[in-house]
């Protein structure tokens, strides 16, 4: 077992320094935050640690800005709204490796909250740079680890810091938000109640074969939507018109469902469009009569209510990526409907637990967060967990005696 904040004597943090490596790797528009729950989410988690009495010194990346420092990566507008989360200054520090972030640090007030600038603007984050890591582990006394949602990558703010914090005869330790994603996804599934059922979706099989591998060994029922379904479609002999297919992935679909036969369940109809735009004409048609000029765009509506169905009659339900092209509003029912059929599946009483990115987004817009079990703030993180892959970000933490 890995140590948790909860570890930690509070009485201990006082007049400490602690680094907290977050996710902030929000959706940005503008300089505006679209979406805060990434970042509402790790408030529990400063706020413990400054009613404490401890200096925090958060570290997050946002996007992919390649090593370079890129203004439209940049986590100031994400400072700002942390400051309103916490009702108090965020101090944002612009350089996130010179000499003045450790100056800036030194200087916080007790109970100081500081915001350094994306790590990812330095190469060495995601070359796991151990002297990187080492200057991050020298700001602070202990390690919060609460980045849940990329836990799955071992770079210089993740387990590389950890790694350094061990070195420095200091603890790295999961944070709430951390503890809380690492107990629904991996301990609550290590003994799930049956029947236990999967949901995938998203547009590639590729991304997604070790977990589709891993879950057919362990699920009663694994359905399947979005573009990855008409992979499965090609490898059925089905038609798709022009839809989304990853031709070099139909081999890989006809082993599935080989392995997968009756637990695999694909859709049964599908919403079909000719143009990805929102407004465009749709149709719903039994899936082997797709036409040659119809892109699948999101599941039908006899789809919908067999998979309800199907997930009605689950005790413990995982769910990660959408049933169609869910970012145009058009497109989006599908999702939607799942949304709300695994939320009502939690009603009465069973585990839903639901992965980060669009699945997550979709229980928001269905409002049905409050009615699952929990719905996770990562991504890849969480498919990693499922397919049972190693997390780094998890494994670097100090272990309870
Ligand atoms: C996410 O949004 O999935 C995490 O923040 C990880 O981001 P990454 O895929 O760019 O590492």
């Amino acid at each position: 077992m890995k140590k948790t904040i909860s570890d930690i004597d509070p009485g201990w943090l006082a007049g400490k320094t602690v680094v907290v490596r977050a996710d902030f790797n929000v959706p940005l528009n503008g300089g505006h935050v679209m979406d805060e729950r990434r970042i509402r989410e790790s408030v529990p988690t400063i706020e413990l640690l400054t009613n404490a009495g401890a200096r925090v010194v958060i570290l997050s990346h946002l996007g992919r800005p390649e090593g370079q420092p890129k203004a439209e990566f940049s986590l100031e507008p994400v400072a700002a709204r942390l400051s309103r989360l916490l009702g108090k200054p965020v101090v944002f520090i612009v350089s996130p490796t010179g000499p003045e972030a450790a100056v800036m640090v030194h200087h916080l007030p007790a109970r100081g909250v500081a915001l350094l600038e994306n790590t990812r603007f330095n190469p060495g984050d995601e070359a796991n740079d151990a002297d990187l890591a080492a200057f991050w582990a020298g700001l602070g006394d202990l390690f919060v680890n609460d980045a849940f949602g990329v836990a799955h990558r071992a770079h210089a703010s993740t387990s590389g810091l950890a790694e350094a914090m061990a070195a420095r005869g200091g603890e790295s330790v999961a944070g709430l938000l951390m503890a809380t994603e690492l107990k629904f996804l991996e301990e609550a599934l290590r003994a799930p109640e049956r029947p236990f059922m999967a949901i995938l979706g998203g547009a590639k099989i590729s991304s997604k074969i070790w977990v589709i591998s891993a879950l057919l060994t362990c699920v009663d029922r694994l359905l399947i939507g979005g573009a990855m379904a008409n992979t499965f479609f090609r490898a059925m002999g089905l038609h798709t018109g022009s839809s989304l297919v990853e031709e070099d992935s139909i081999d890989l679909a006809k082993k599935l469902l080989c392995e997968g036969r009756e637990r695999l369940l694909l859709p049964i109809d599908c919403i079909v469009a000719h143009d990805l735009v929102d407004g465009a004409p749709t149709r719903a048609v039994p899936r082997d009569e797709v036409a040659d000029d119809d892109k699948v765009v999101d599941i039908g509506p006899k789809t919908q209510a067999l998979f309800a169905e199907e997930i009605g009659r689950a005790r413990s339900i995982v769910w990660n990526g959408p049933m169609g092209v869910f970012e145009i509003e058009g497109f989006a029912e599908g999702t939607i409907a799942i949304a709300h059929a695994v939320a009502a599946a939690c009603d009465r009483g069973a585990l839903g637990v639901i992965g980060g990115g669009d699945s997550g987004a979709a229980a928001e817009r269905a409002d049905v967060v409050d009615r699952v079990t929990h719905v996770s703030t990562g991504g890849g993180a969480s498919i990693k967990l499922l397919a049972g892959g190693r997390l780094p970000g998890r494994d670097s933490l100090t272990e309870r005696a």
